[in-house]
């Protein structure tokens, strides 16, 4: 199966596509936006992955538009540009071919080895699981997966790892499950929050965002467009508030604002508030549009701020986590 991409017209709609343009894809996937961006307008695009699988998908494309597009396998976090980008789109998460492709291990509905590794290198989500402490696990379970039995959990978890490794992800689904007593009928699988959860870790997934946005802060032109779809409430959070402040929401300037000093000159103007979410036609037809959550400003003239600081929301686990990259 493959990857519907999600709130696609809405999203090129905020990138405000010109003719001659420069765009990033931050997160090519399965290519649905950069095949959109190629056929709306006669500009260039260069797309990042970090998942040589993705990359390995682009070929085709690369092929086709070989003037237009560019595929660059490596992290958003490193975006950089050699000329002024008019748009920048980051469609956060994993796709339907990561989660689909049983073998890495982001999914329990396939029994595999626990890896979510998107970059298939470093240490993986079974290194997680079996390594760190108890007192990490249950404060990354609550602080990323935002699961209130996070502690149970992780309690679950490192009395299954005494007996034997947790190194499937079946294994960990049915801890999880065993642990909060399985909820028949509940909509998801009790374990979800928990996979979510060791997936931003092993990927650093709140700290790409960081850095993503800062360096598409950095290379955006004036009135070139942010935009950024994202599935999880931390992520939307970070979004939000780094357009927010950069934006100067509080009311004050909006384009220049002489009394700042340059370095906190709005960065960004802010001409809808709101996210966007998902309608209820696309949520039926693709379920994983339903925490769907898309934001979009402005870039002004001013300088960009200073590096945004990843949000260090489970210290002890990212402290114990380092240790083993
Ligand atoms: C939701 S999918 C994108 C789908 C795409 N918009 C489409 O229409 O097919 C997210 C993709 O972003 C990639 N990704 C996630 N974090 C990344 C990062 N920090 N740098 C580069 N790629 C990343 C994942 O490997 C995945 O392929």
């Amino acid at each position: 199966m493959g990857h519907a991409p999600v709130l696609l017209a809405e999203a090129m709609d905020a990138l405000a596509l010109k003719d001659g343009g420069l765009y990033v894809d931050a997160t090519f996937g399965g290519g649905g936006y950069s095949r959109e961006m190629l056929a709306r307008a006669r500009c260039r695009v260069i797309a990042y992955d970090r998942d040589p699988d993705a990359i390995a998908r682009g070929v085709e494309l690369v092929a086709a538009e070989p003037k237009r597009f560019t595929l660059l396998q490596g992290r958003f976090g490193d975006l950089s540009a050699d000329a002024p980008v008019n748009g920048v789109v980051f469609d956060l998460g994993v796709s339907s071919y990561q989660l689909d492709e049983g073998r890495r291990g982001f999914s329990f509905r396939a029994d595999a080895d626990l890896d979510m590794r998107m970059e298939k290198q470093g240490p993986s989500a079974a290194d997680a699981v079996n390594k760190l402490s108890e007192a990490a696990l249950a404060e990354l379970i609550y602080r990323y997966g935002e699961d209130d039995d996070s502690r149970r959990i992780a309690r679950a978890i490192v009395q299954e790892r005494a007996a034997h490794a947790i190194t499937r992800t079946g294994l960990l689904a049915d801890t999880v499950e065993r642990a909060v007593g399985g909820r028949k009928g509940a909509r998801v699988h009790p374990a979800t929050k928990t996979f979510q959860a060791l997936r931003m870790l092993v990927n650093d997934e709140l700290g790409e965002l960081a850095r993503g946005l800062s360096a598409a802060e950095r290379v955006l032109a004036p009135a070139g467009r942010l935009v950024v779809v994202s599935f999880h409430s931390l992520e939307d959070r970070m979004v939000k508030q780094f357009i927010a402040e950069r934006a100067d929401a509080q009311g004050r300037g909006t384009r220049y604002a002489p009394d700042l000093p340059p370095e906190r000159a709005p960065s960004f103007t802010l001409e809808r508030r709101r996210a966007t979410a998902s309608s209820d036609a696309e949520i039926e037809a693709n379920p994983r549009a339903r925490s769907a959550s898309l934001r979009w400003a402005t870039r002004t003239d001013a300088p960009a701020w200073d590096e945004l600081e990843p949000p260090a929301l489970a210290p002890r686990a990212e402290a114990e986590w380092a240790k083993l990259n």
